[in-house]
């Protein structure tokens, strides 16, 4: 029996770790799983809406880090997932992605002699500005096991002198939770709710610091808004971050003047799948959702200068547009006018049965 703690955190780690519970919960006689949630994210919208959506079962533990400065939280997760360690004695830790919590629980386990996985490894930017690229980098150096959604992934590690043994190209766990639900996605309401969905519509997320906590960029960001809104809808489901600079920036009035432009909460996995699986195009600086949209052929606007996840623009819907409004109105018009025609292919062995070759892996390490 393999004993394994799944780590979730933040918002994004929903949908790469249940998949994986769940193909643990089909191998009972394999796999014993526990679920830790470190509580970065905690609103309703941004955690438990997930669980439900996604048929993830609540957490064994919940440590409740809540926010705070990046060393505060990151200190808080490993003061508090020690002890956890400690009590269960697990086989594997699995930490996802590149949030605080990611690297955390993976430095806790290395110093333990606990063997972490580290699920969607080898992605970089090479922006070390981003957070979330020195979360990568680190969690990579220290896990047993590098789990990698692309052989760009792969190369990456290779380059940095992470041994052949410790890479395995599994595929991207994330588009197994997309194939799960896309069937029960279609029976949402939101689009009808939204008033959208009878003619184009788009959909925009914004959440990194390097867009919205910077007024110069993000009223870039409005500007080539208020050009794209002239042309349809947008819907904007807002991140807390989001809500709370657009305010403190001083940017409501601009953001409510614009008639078209629909500023909602936070959306659930399903609604949210829902929403931009029936959009003409997306704009975002997420990195998973670069991914959804390539599988799903949705034309996608990423507003960065650059992408850990270069798959989704060699082979996907993607293009890297920067902040720059008139690149922005530029490239939102040649997507929705199909100037850009570009037909997405599925990035290899993104085919909804990553979670099992992670497993078949965790089954083969193990005595
Ligand atoms: C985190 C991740 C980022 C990921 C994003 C997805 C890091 C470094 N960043 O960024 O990689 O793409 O999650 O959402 O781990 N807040 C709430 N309610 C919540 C959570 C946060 O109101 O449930 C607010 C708080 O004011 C908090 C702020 O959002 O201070 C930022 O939250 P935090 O977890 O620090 O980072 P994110 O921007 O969400």
């Amino acid at each position: 029996m393999v004993k394994v703690i799944n780590v979730v955190g933040a918002r994004p780690n929903f949908m790469k770790v249940a998949p994986i519970v769940a193909a643990m919960k089909a191998r009972p006689e394999k796999f014993q799983p526990l679920v830790v949630h470190t509580g970065q994210h905690y609103d309703a919208d941004m955690s438990d809406s997930f669980f439900r959506d996604l048929n993830l079962p609540q957490p064994d533990t919940h440590l409740e880090v809540g926010s705070g400065s990046h060393a505060v939280q990151t200190a808080l997760v490993m003061q508090r997932f020690e002890p956890v360690v400690l009590r269960e004695q697990p086989d594997w830790v699995l930490v996802v992605g590149d949030v605080n919590s990611t690297i955390a629980c993976a430095l806790v386990c290395v110093k333990l002699g606990v063997k972490v996985g580290h699920v969607e490894a080898g992605l970089r930017s090479r922006d070390r500005t981003m957070p979330e690229e020195i979360n990568r980098l680190l969690t990579d150096q220290i896990a047993d096991l590098l789990f990698t959604p692309s052989s760009d992934a792969d190369a990456n590690l290779r380059a940095e002198g992470i041994p052949e043994e410790r890479i395995r190209f599994v595929g991207n766990v994330m588009i197994d939770s997309l194939h799960q639900n896309l069937e029960r996605a279609r029976r949402s309401s939101v689009r009808a709710d939204l008033g959208v969905g009878d003619s184009d519509y788009a959909v925009m997320t914004l959440h990194r610091p390097s867009n919205v906590d910077f007024p110069e960029t993000f009223a870039r960001i409005l500007q080539a808004l208020e050009s794209i809104t002239q042309a349809m809808p947008v819907v904007f489901p807002v991140h807390p971050r989001t809500r709370k600079t657009i305010a403190e920036l001083g940017l409501s009035e601009r953001v409510q003047a614009m008639k078209n432009l629909r500023v909602i909460d936070p959306l659930g996995y399903l609604d949210f799948l829902s929403l931009y699986s029936g959009s003409r195009l997306v704009l975002t600086d997420s990195g998973g959702i670069q991914e959804e949209t390539t599988a799903l052929g949705i034309p996608c606007l990423t507003l960065r200068e650059n992408t850990e996840r270069p798959i989704t623009v060699e082979l996907g819907t993607n293009v890297v547009v920067g902040t720059d409004p008139e690149k922005i109105v530029n490239a939102a018009a040649a997507a929705v006018n199909g100037a850009r025609k570009k037909i997405a292919r599925q990035p290899p062995l993104w085919d909804g049965h990553t979670a099992e070759r992670i497993l078949d892996v965790l089954e083969e390490v193990s005595p």
